[in-house]
């Protein structure tokens, strides 16, 4: 029976799993136990993965895997990947393999500006709000001084506060639209931080304002807040060799790859319905070592594909071309990351991966989730237009299938073997799997 309760955030940790088991499972024992067994036995590392949300009652296990072999601008690097589906890690790593033999990745930030929005309705006249703006714009930035101070000091802070007329759109809408640098910090407690700042100086200083009317100094502020469309926190990766290197034991020739990888990204360019899963295979290298670097993935994947159509229709993010017979992929990627704050000082496995990457600034981690990101795209396109994914990506995928089966471990290497030399369909597992368990029982 499924019910509603009141007070459950009150509830202690274990009286939680008892409503829980008891209202929406018929084998209480063997769910608590299914619960239990996920819990850490260091109970301060428990706790503190208890405390990272609310209303907690197990933890929700992701295998961290890394790819290794990475060259970006000539250091070499091996990424954590937080990422539950098979065949991502191989290819990351495949492609770093296969680029670090033809100069690696190339990267760079193009800018790191993040931007903020209070968000008000005015109805009165608009020379006079524009007087207004201008007769308050630094104070705003003075009143916010105790949020920013600490910022500046490290070389961020307000960029910029501009006054922005939305009325086009909604009857009295404008904006305060500001720009800030973050530095090593995602900034989004610090945005907010100043942005409310901003709205409560704008409201009480427009009732002190002698220029508007009675009417005019009732400005009402709708909400303060960050924004993670992020279009000028941009980076660029990019790979590039001599099209006669891009030849390996393929069976196309060099010239027929590169041609047909560039129809694939130009397909992407001009196709929503095929640009939106050529994005996804991007957002598998991207998404795991964001996760891995304990940043903010769903911030990440909202700006990334806002910015996918920033040109009224939702398009690729990569591009590829050759030209005087150079091959050349690249993308360039909005990407709002920390390397301080958040849960980047909290979770372990997040600061071992900060580590293992040489606990690199935001800028530089900015590049390498962004190769990472070409990294997957590359490894995608390739087996689209040589072998087809299913060829490895089943490869990868078999161990899931034979666990499901519940596979020994002599059953596993069999069927691995195998399958080195059998094409790897769900069926076709299956059906080997079967046709051992007859061989063994006969
Ligand atoms: P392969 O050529 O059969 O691999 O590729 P290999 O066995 O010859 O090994 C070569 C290298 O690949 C290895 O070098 C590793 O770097 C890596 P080594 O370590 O031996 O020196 N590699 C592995 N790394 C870790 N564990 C493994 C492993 N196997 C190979 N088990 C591979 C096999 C799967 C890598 C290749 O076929 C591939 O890259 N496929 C693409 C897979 C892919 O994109 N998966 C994402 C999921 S599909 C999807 O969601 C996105 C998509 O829809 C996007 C789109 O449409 O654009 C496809």
């Amino acid at each position: 029976m499924c019910a509603s309760i009141s007070g459950f955030s009150k509830l202690s940790k274990s009286k939680k799993i008892d409503w829980i088991v008891e209202t929406y499972f018929f084998n209480a024992k063997e769910t608590k136990n299914i619960l239990k067994q996920y819990w850490n036995t260091n109970e301060k590392l428990q706790q503190l993965h208890d405390e990272f949300i609310e209303n907690t009652i197990t933890n929700y296990y992701l295998p961290l895997g890394v790819a290794p072999n990475f060259l970006i601008n000539g250091k070499f690097h091996t990424i954590p990947m937080a990422i539950e589906e098979s065949s991502v890690v191989a290819a990351a790593s495949n492609a770093a393999k296969f680029w670090m033999d033809r100069g690696g990745f190339k990267t760079k930030v193009i800018a790191t500006t993040k931007i903020g929005q209070v968000h008000f309705m005015y109805q009165g006249n608009k020379e006079t709000l524009n007087q207004f703006f201008k007769h308050i714009k630094q104070q705003l930035i003075d009143d916010a001084k105790p949020i920013t101070k600490n910022m500046e000091k490290r070389g961020g802070g307000i960029l910029d506060i501009e006054l922005r007329d939305k009325t086009q759109d909604i009857k009295g809408y404008y904006q305060l639209h500001a720009s800030f640098e973050t530095l090593d910090a995602m900034g989004a407690n610090f945005i907010n931080s100043c942005l409310e700042q901003f709205a409560k100086t704008f409201k009480t200083q427009a009732l002190a304002f002698d220029g508007f009317s009675e009417e005019e100094k009732n400005i009402q502020i709708v909400m303060s807040i960050l924004s993670n469309y992020v279009p000028d926190c941009l980076v660029r990766a990019e790979v590039s060799c001599k099209v006669e290197a891009l030849h390996e034991d393929i069976t196309i020739t060099a010239e027929e790859f590169a041609a047909k990888f560039i129809q694939a990204v130009h397909i992407a360019e001009v196709e929503p319905y095929r640009a939106v899963t050529h994005n996804k295979g991007i957002m598998n290298g991207i998404d795991a070592v964001v996760l891995a670097t304990g940043n903010d993935f769903r911030a990440v994947e909202a700006g990334v594909h806002a910015y996918a159509s920033r040109n009224g229709r939702y398009s690729s993010l990569s591009h590829a071309k050759v030209e005087n017979d150079v091959f050349t992929f690249w993308m360039e990627i909005p990407l709002a990351l920390g390397t301080v704050g958040g849960l980047t000082g909290l979770h372990p496995l997040v600061k071992l991966s900060l580590e293992l990457l040489q606990n690199p600034t935001a800028k530089e981690l900015m590049q390498i989730v962004a190769v990472a990101g070409l990294a997957q795209n590359f490894a995608a396109l390739r087996s689209l237009t040589t072998t087809g994914i299913q060829q490895g990506h089943m490869k990868m995928h078999l161990m899931n299938i034979l666990n499901q089966f519940e596979a020994n471990d002599a059953e596993k290497l069999t069927l691995i073997e195998y399958f080195k030399t059998n094409v790897a369909t769900h069926s076709a597992v299956v059906e080997a799997i079967e046709n051992l368990r007859l061989k063994i029982n006969d």
